[in-house]
């Protein structure tokens, strides 16, 4: 069971909340970024699947772009409940939401000209390449996947972190301070690298990364360098087949 599920399964609500604020606070100027690369690509008019939207803090900022249509999807109901209230209360109104049960895709023979993942990546576990294969299926031909996680080698001690976090109001009160130890750890050990994610990217369809950086990560008073990893992959541009 990964951190996620546990935590969902302890504090179902309170989990997707939390995490909604932390992400919305932390990634805004990141989730920002993402979306005006989008626009830029696309002129404006896109259509976008969020694989693994959690509390869905990246649909909200998507769709201040009017040309953008966009599909949210989370394998937690309760993650996905969160990220309603929130669309509601944005006025995010155009965005879809869809439930990914086993390894199907809800919005079915939907292609899209992206399709973007944060902080994902690292709980696809053994899963991965599969996963991304199935990404992959879903883009239209030329299309691009954005794949956005934490990078393992970020350069932080936890309790600089932890400390950091506790001064912006950002530490649940009620999460025991010996789980969210154990929850960094579990977490630092299972995030990508430039090296890895290459090698997933080898197994799955895509075959090569278009584009790889690392970008750096402001936590209240302290800016971690190298915190994040972007990873851009593309279908290719041809449709192949079918041949008679
Ligand atoms: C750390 S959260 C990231 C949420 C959000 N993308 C963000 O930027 O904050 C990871 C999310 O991925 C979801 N997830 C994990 N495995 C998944 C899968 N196989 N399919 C869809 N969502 C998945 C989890 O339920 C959780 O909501």
């Amino acid at each position: 069971m990964g951190l996620t599920d546990f935590l969902l399964q302890t504090t179902p609500q309170a989990l997707p909340r939390w995490y909604g604020r932390l992400a919305g606070r932390l990634l805004a100027g990141v989730y920002e970024e993402i979306a005006d690369r989008i626009v830029r690509e696309e002129d404006g008019n896109g259509r976008v699947l969020d694989f693994g939207t959690g509390p869905g803090e990246l649909p909200v900022v998507l769709a201040r772009h009017p040309g953008l249509r966009i599909d949210a999807v989370d394998v937690s109901d309760n993650m996905l409940m969160a990220a309603e209230d929130r669309a509601r209360e944005t006025g995010a109104t155009r965005v879809r939401f869809g439930l990914v049960e086993g390894m199907a895709l809800p919005f079915d023979g939907q292609r899209y000209d992206w399709v973007v993942s944060t902080l994902v990546l690292h709980e696809l576990k053994e899963r991965a390449a599969d996963w991304l294969s199935l990404l992959f299926s879903r883009l239209r031909p030329g299309g691009t996947c954005l794949l956005l996680d934490l990078h393992r080698s970020l350069a932080v001690q936890e309790d600089v972190l932890l400390a950091a976090l506790r001064e912006e109001g950002l530490l649940p009160s009620w999460l025991p301070r010996g789980l969210l130890s154990k929850g960094w750890r579990a977490l630092h050990s299972s995030l990508p690298t430039l090296d890895s994610v290459d090698a997933l990217l080898g197994e799955s369809r895509f075959g090569l990364a278009a584009g790889k950086r690392l970008l750096p990560l402001s936590v209240g008073s302290i800016e971690v360098q190298d915190a994040l990893l972007w990873v851009e992959a593309k279908a290719p541009d041809v449709t192949i087949g079918p041949f008679s």
